[in-house]
């Protein structure tokens, strides 16, 4: 067998290991006291449009493809739902101070302004994740009528 032949082999074997190695799933089925919706009115086309866009890496709930079932995909979609979630995660919104609330509420709308969310690594395949410009607004809307409820709940 000459090297790169090893080097392969190597490799499949090791491709084959991982797939028995995989992190718990991001799914609670919890109740969720602390859900953003909780503290203001959330319709449903914002709640359907948050669902299919954030809510895999942004919410305790991801709804895992089935790539994410082949290592090293899981891996990957993982370390996205850890690192997303850390920073905005819609169920635990209401554990936030005020002063978080404003700020994430406020990314939120920016990060829609500039698209950068959602990631573009996931929009390659999750293809309805893009939003029209009709969603941005709608969610947009949303934010900012949240920020205003928010306020006054707070003074
Ligand atoms: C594939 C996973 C994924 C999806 C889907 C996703 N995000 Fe994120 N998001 C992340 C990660 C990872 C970070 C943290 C690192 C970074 O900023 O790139 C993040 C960061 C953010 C932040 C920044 C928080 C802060 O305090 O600065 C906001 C706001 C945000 N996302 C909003 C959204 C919105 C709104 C959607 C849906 C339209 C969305 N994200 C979809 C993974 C995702």
């Amino acid at each position: 067998m000459n090297g790169i032949k090893k080097i392969l082999l190597g490799l499949l074997v090791i491709l084959i290991i991982i797939q028995f190695v995989h992190p718990a799933r991001n799914k609670s089925g919890q109740a969720m006291p602390n859900d953003i919706s909780k503290m203001v009115a959330m319709p449903g086309d914002v709640q359907g449009i948050l669902k299919k866009a954030c809510y895999d890496c942004h919410s305790n709930n991801t709804n895992y493809p089935w790539y994410t079932y082949v290592q090293p995909m899981h891996w990957f979609m993982d370390y996205h739902i850890h690192s997303g979630k850390e920073e905005l995660n819609f169920n635990e919104f209401g554990t936030y101070t005020p002063r978080r609330q404003q700020s994430k509420l406020r990314s939120i709308e920016n990060s829609l302004k500039d698209g950068t969310m959602p990631l573009f690594s996931y929009t390659l395949i999750h293809r309805n994740a893009i939003l029209s410009e009709a969603e941005k607004s709608l969610i947009i809307n949303w934010v900012q009528n949240s920020k205003d409820i928010l306020n006054k709940k707070n003074l």
